[in-house]
């Protein structure tokens, strides 16, 4: 199963997979997709969280009982399946934060490198093991990875298939903060409450410039840069956000 809740304006997307530790077979990697999509068309849905069900697993993986007898074309639609899901947490317009709750395996480190932030509980465990299955990372790991961390540490973990813990994901910006695991839930959703508080429209904009950094033309992306910061001026979170700083009082965005 593929459950939503609501935390006011935060929308928390848990993969409930207990007998397979959260491994997405066709039916959950579906049902990830159209709940993502759906996701990121609802405005009420400010900041998306996807976790995991139970204390043990993130996502241990894409299904390797389902891979199992994939052929070629099979093996293409199911990456682009999992493709599919990693491109709406990238470009929706709004954060995506994973929490990663223990084992991020394979395909659930990829999706997980997919969000905009990781936070991840000191129990959990990193890495694309496909090396040892005869195969590589097949939704976006190879490239996210590398993105996200260092070519070489990407390389490390890609080419030996070893896991690292939550403080060596740390260390490299694998993750962007370690928390006991009784406090991760509390603490992504502290980390929500902020993302909630400010402007839904600068933080889409803001979103889409950083996602451009590592792709492209350099002088392109400064460009849209440019007209992205222009664009927020005909808001009016911009107009709220400087006259609060002005007037000494918190800001009351609107999404406008
Ligand atoms: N696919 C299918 N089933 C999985 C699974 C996966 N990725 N991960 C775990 N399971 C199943 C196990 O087969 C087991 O089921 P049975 O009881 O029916 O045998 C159940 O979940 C519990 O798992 P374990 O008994 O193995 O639990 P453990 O605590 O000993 O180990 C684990 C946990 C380290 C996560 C281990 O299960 C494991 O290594 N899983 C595979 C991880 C993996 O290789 N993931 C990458 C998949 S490839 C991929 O994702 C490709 C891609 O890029 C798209």
């Amino acid at each position: 199963m593929i459950d939503v809740q609501r935390d006011g304006g935060t929308a928390i997307v848990t993969v409930d997979r207990p007998e397979a530790m959260n491994a997405l077979d066709l039916e959950h990697a579906e049902s990830l997709r159209e709940t993502l999509a759906e996701l990121a068309a609802d405005e009420s849905a400010r900041v998306v969280v996807l976790t995991g069900a139970g204390e043990k697993a993130f996502i241990a993986g894409a299904d390797i009982k389902y891979m199992q007898s994939l052929d070629v074309l099979g093996a293409r639609r199911w990456g682009e399946l999992g493709h599919a899901c990693g491109n709406l947490l990238e470009t929706m317009p709004k954060p995506t934060i994973a929490a990663v709750n223990g084992f991020a395996l394979g395909g659930g480190c990829e999706l997980a490198l997919a969000c905009d932030l990781r936070l991840a509980s000191s129990n959990a465990r990193l890495g694309q093991p496909e090396i040892d299955l005869g195969v590589l990372p097949g939704w976006g790991g190879s490239v996210r990875l590398a993105r996200t961390t260092t070519l070489g540490f990407a390389k490390a973990l890609i080419l030996t298939g070893r896991p690292v813990d939550a403080e060596e994901a740390l260390a490299h910006g694998l993750v962007n903060a370690v928390y006991a695991p009784d406090e991760l839930r509390e603490q992504t959703l502290e980390l929500c409450r902020g993302l909630e508080a400010k402007s839904a429209v600068a933080l889409a904009y803001a979103k889409e410039a950083v996602n451009l950094a590592l792709q492209g033309p350099h002088r392109t992306n400064l460009d849209s840069e440019a007209r992205l910061f222009a664009m927020l001026f005909a808001s009016e979170d911009q107009k709220e956000g400087m006259a609060a700083f002005v007037e000494k009082r918190p800001p009351e965005f609107r999404g406008r």
